[in-house]
């Protein structure tokens, strides 16, 4: 039995923890968090001990995988710790404020040999996932764009809420939702050459960003345009995806944003109405439970599951240039460095 540790008892530290309790080969034997009731209410249950303090949940040699799901501003220190203890750490996204933050954590994690995952779930999302078979596989043709949107619309008092606070949350949405988006288009499209944009506060009355527009350009002229937002009053999830011989497109992510499903259509030569094939998957979300074992095995191969610590420092790396770009009005390459998160204009 892998015995899992979990930092973070909010909402998807719960998440997590639930995953883990229900694998035949996993067992939650601790929780911390810095509120007490939080962390004896989930820790009740799931049969799993309350640990005050987590720099001692980190160093406990009963505990082999450390779930990290903190606020921004504690993913990497108790990250940091756990894997200098030697633990396994599954680091929620986006694994830091900043990349300098979430690159030493894939130093410590290559140094102690142990598997560092970020939680960018959003991959094991079946949508997501047929999108990007179709890329893969080659049914689109060579790509050429990748259009995402994503965002919700908040909720009363959210300007007074965590990640409204530069110090905690190292950002605002599109260190948020906007990983997310960059995450994927980088899985799609491999690396970038440069970024512009804009990251602007239009509504809610906070320090950090409520809107985020990135133009993210490949070396060889693919575009990606992400748009992140928390005034977009109703949820939306949206990824798009064009080649040269058709196109995919994922939306909706069941819940609040919709049910789920994935388009994947091919442009007849001719032209006229392309052909679609269309999919819609249950309103269930089992993408936490994919990543969980994808995690699993890694650590049992070696291998690296997806989102590794380096590819959760690349997607920083560009969230920084977009802050940067922004906040310059100009566009950012691949050889400046990024900006340590969110940053004025
Ligand atoms: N993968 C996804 O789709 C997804 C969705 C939402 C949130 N997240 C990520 O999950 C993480 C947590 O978000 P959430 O929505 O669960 O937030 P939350 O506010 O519900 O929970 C965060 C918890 O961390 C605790 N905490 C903060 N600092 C701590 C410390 N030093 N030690 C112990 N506990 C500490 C807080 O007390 C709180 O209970 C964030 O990194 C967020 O970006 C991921």
């Amino acid at each position: 039995m892998l015995r899992v540790g979990i930092v973070g008892a909010g909402r998807i530290g719960a998440v997590r923890a639930r995953v883990a309790a229900a694998h035949p080969e996993c067992q939650v034997v601790a929780v911390s968090d810095l509120d007490g009731a939080r962390a004896a209410a989930l820790a009740a249950t799931h049969g799993a001990a309350v640990t005050a303090d987590w720099s001692a949940l980190v160093a406990d040699p009963d505990v082999d995988v450390v779930v990290v799901a903190t606020t921004h501003d504690a993913l990497a220190p108790v990250s940091l710790a756990a894997l200098r203890h030697g633990k396994h750490v599954l680091c929620e996204k986006p694994m830091g404020r900043h990349a300098d933050e979430a690159r030493e954590l894939a130093v410590a994690a290559a140094a102690a040999g142990t598997c560092l995952k970020a939680g960018y779930n959003h991959r094991y999302h079946p949508a997501v996932q047929a999108v990007q078979r179709a890329c893969r596989e080659g049914v689109l043709g060579p790509l050429l764009t990748v259009r995402g949107r994503y965002g919700h619309g908040g909720r009363p008092g959210y300007e007074r809420e965590w990640r409204a606070d530069p110090a905690r949350g190292g950002g605002g949405e599109l260190l948020d939702q906007g990983a997310h988006l960059i995450d994927l288009a980088l899985w799609l499209l491999g690396d970038f050459a440069a970024v512009t944009g804009f990251v602007d506060t239009l509504f809610w009355n906070m320090e950090v960003e409520d809107n985020a527009f990135g133009l993210f350009r490949t070396e060889a002229g693919q575009v990606a345009s992400v748009q992140v937002s928390w005034t977009q009053w109703r949820n939306l999830f949206s990824l798009e995806v064009h080649g040269r011989d058709g196109y995919a497109v994922a939306s909706g992510l069941g819940g609040s944003y919709g049910p789920e499903t994935a388009v994947v259509g091919r442009r007849p030569p001719g032209g006229g109405v392309p052909t679609e094939e269309c999919r819609s998957f249950a309103a269930e979300d089992r993408s936490w439970e994919l990543e969980w074992a994808d995690m699993l095995e890694a650590m049992a191969t070696g291998g690296a599951p997806l989102a590794d610590g380096w590819q959760a420092v690349r997607t920083l790396e560009w969230v920084g240039r977009l802050y940067r770009a922004a906040a310059e009005d100009r566009v950012v390459t691949r050889s400046e460095a990024p900006a340590r998160g969110y940053c004025r204009r």
